[in-house]
């Protein structure tokens, strides 16, 4: 026997699933079925111990059985061996997001790269098998034998705002004319830039943007991805939002990589730019260090996201946002691990497809 040194990993749950006892590490989505006795072989490992050791204490299995056990372990990453990469990657883990542990450690990471319907063929079929197990839940709610009260009609009101609020919707094709540089800039700054302050009194003067973010922390960082924009070398940017102004991290033809990162929606790589949005965690966590507080995260990508569409569609654009991503190709491509930030959601944004109707035409470019 060796004296190597291992621990039990720090994300595993353990559940029963149609009768089986699933041992999961959500961080590596790796899960096996095994008898409830592991829990026992688990629970040795909780600090650093040696096979040695863990033979001493499991006196009844032969040592040859446990060392047998512990290799199958480590494989399916339940248990990491000290001093190598994926220890260090479970404690930073460990380090990270202890606070969050384990409901939304469990949530995130759990559900990050799934697998997607490959076709609308295998997704047609997979809604006609709904369809025939039960009818879809109603997508309105009302109440019987109640008072109801009549409002004054909300269609009266006039205005850009409605227009531009009442003419969003999602683009999945696009002329192939080319987004000028300041288009892009407005999407940037009125989507995700930093627009004022608010004094906080101890923590300083925080970040203002146009969409609200619990306790001003803002986690959502933003990388553009350049497929066709006028004057901008196709590649991928970090937006720098105090400054206003993009960091270039690699320059190259993204088309087909687009579509990728977006689970092979073809039509994807046909916009003009992505926008690759991510979580900063830590400028959460450091202030709420509960489980509740990852909830923020979601609420703040999803008021930012329908800024994005709001400000593309009042320019005259094309936008779109998808969630069907390949969470850690995004985040290998961007040089993230993955834990402290991770890829969160996508938008994108091309010029209208010439028969859709232009309604709204490049009105700030016109106003300014
Ligand atoms: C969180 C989120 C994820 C979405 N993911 C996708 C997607 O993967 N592919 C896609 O074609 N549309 C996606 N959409 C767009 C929706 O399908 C679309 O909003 C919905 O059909 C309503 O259409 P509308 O946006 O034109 O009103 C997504 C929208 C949201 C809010």
């Amino acid at each position: 026997m060796t004296s190597i040194r291992l621990k039990r990993a720090t994300s595993i749950v353990v559940f029963w699933r149609g009768g089986q006892l699933i041992f999961q590490n959500y961080r590596t989505r790796v899960s096996i079925s095994a008898d409830p006795v592991l829990i026992r072989l688990l629970d040795l490992f909780g600090d650093w111990r040696s096979e040695e050791q863990v033979s001493r204490l499991l006196a009844q299995y032969t040592k040859s059985s446990i060392r047998t056990t512990v290799r199958q372990l480590e494989k399916y990453t339940l248990l990491v061996r000290e001093g190598t990469p994926e220890a260090q990657r479970d404690f930073q883990f460990k380090q990270a997001w202890s606070g969050w542990l384990p409901s939304a450690g469990f949530f995130h990471f759990g559900s990050k790269d799934v697998r997607y319907c490959a076709t609308r063929h295998e997704l047609k079929k997979k809604l006609r098998r709904l369809l025939a197990n039960s009818p879809q839940p109603p997508f309105f709610k009302t109440y019987e034998n109640v008072r109801r009260l009549h409002l004054p009609t909300a269609t009266g009101a006039r205005g850009e705002f409605l227009e531009v609020l009442m003419s969003r919707r999602t683009h999945r094709r696009f002329s192939v004319q080319t987004l000028s540089l300041s288009s892009l800039s407005n999407i940037l700054y009125y989507t995700w830039g930093v627009t004022g302050s608010i004094p906080s009194g101890v923590l300083g003067d925080l970040p203002r943007k146009t969409s609200p973010s619990a306790g001003a922390r803002h986690p959502v960082e933003t990388y553009v991805l350049a497929l066709r924009v006028e004057g901008l070398p196709p590649g991928l940017y970090h937006y720098a939002t105090r400054e206003h102004c993009l960091e270039l991290l690699r320059l190259g033809n993204f088309d087909k990589k687009a579509a990728r990162y977006c689970a092979d929606q073809a039509w994807v790589q046909r916009a003009a730019a992505l926008f690759l949005m991510t979580a900063a965690f830590p400028r959460v966590m450091w202030k709420y260090n509960s489980p509740r507080a990852y909830r923020t995260v979601l609420l703040d990508a999803g008021h930012v996201c329908q800024t994005f569409c709001l400000v593309s569609t009042w320019l005259g654009l094309a936008p779109f946002c998808t969630m069907a991503l390949r969470d850690t190709l995004i985040e290998k491509d961007l040089g993230l691990d993955g834990i402290s930030e991770s890829a969160f959601y996508v938008a994108g944004v091309g010029l209208q497809w010439p028969t859709d109707t232009v309604r709204l035409r490049n009105r700030l470019s016109a106003s300014l």
